[in-house]
């Protein structure tokens, strides 16, 4: 076990508690926001979640394709079989599902922040954008749980 073995391990670690805590952590806080039909409350949550995806999510989300490939070249683990090839397939599957996601709670909040400033209700579109969002959460966050049990337990299998 190098030093530089140790330190990508950790990163990845930390990248993967991120993914999950922040993804885990904005789902809460939005849901718990929205059920208060408070659109202050609710604006001020979108705010910050915007900004914690960036800060957070967005920098666990090209760390952690970093220093896995990096890992699996230090260990000779093949990229595209097995394990590995596998989370490659789950990881877009998150990706294809939190992208839009982004966007949708860029426009949340731009939505509430409007109904705000002109003191009137939250729009259909808001409440359509929000029960998109909480679906769309299903499926990526599912994907993370699975690629978190491929990299724990690696199971010995192959594509070809
Ligand atoms: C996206 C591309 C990814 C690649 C190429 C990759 C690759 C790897 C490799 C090669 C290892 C080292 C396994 C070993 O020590 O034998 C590893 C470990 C690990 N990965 Fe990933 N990984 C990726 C994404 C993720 C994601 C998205 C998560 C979690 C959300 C994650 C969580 C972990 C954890 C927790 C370990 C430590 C496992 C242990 O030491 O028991 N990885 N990964």
């Amino acid at each position: 076990m190098t030093l530089y073995f140790q330190l990508l391990q950790f990163l990845h670690v930390i990248g993967a508690t991120v993914l999950l805590g922040t993804g885990a952590g904005i789902a809460f806080f939005m849901l718990r926001a929205h059920l208060t039909r408070d659109a202050r409350v609710i604006a001020g949550v979108a705010r910050i979640v915007v900004t914690a995806d960036f800060v957070f999510t967005a920098t666990a989300v090209v760390v952690q394709p970093v220093t896995g490939y990096l890992l699996a070249r230090f260990l000779g683990y093949p990229i595209f079989d097995g394990w590995i090839a596998l989370s490659l397939v789950l990881y877009g599957i998150t990706g294809a599902f939190w992208i839009p996601v982004v966007f949708m709670q860029i426009r949340m909040r731009d939505l509430v922040e409007a109904a705000v400033r002109e003191g009137t209700a939250l729009p259909p579109r808001y409440h359509r954008l929000f029960w998109t969002w909480f679906a769309f959460g299903f499926p990526a966050f599912a994907a993370v749980l699975a690629i978190l049990w491929l990299m724990t337990s690696r199971p010995v299998f192959s594509f070809f």
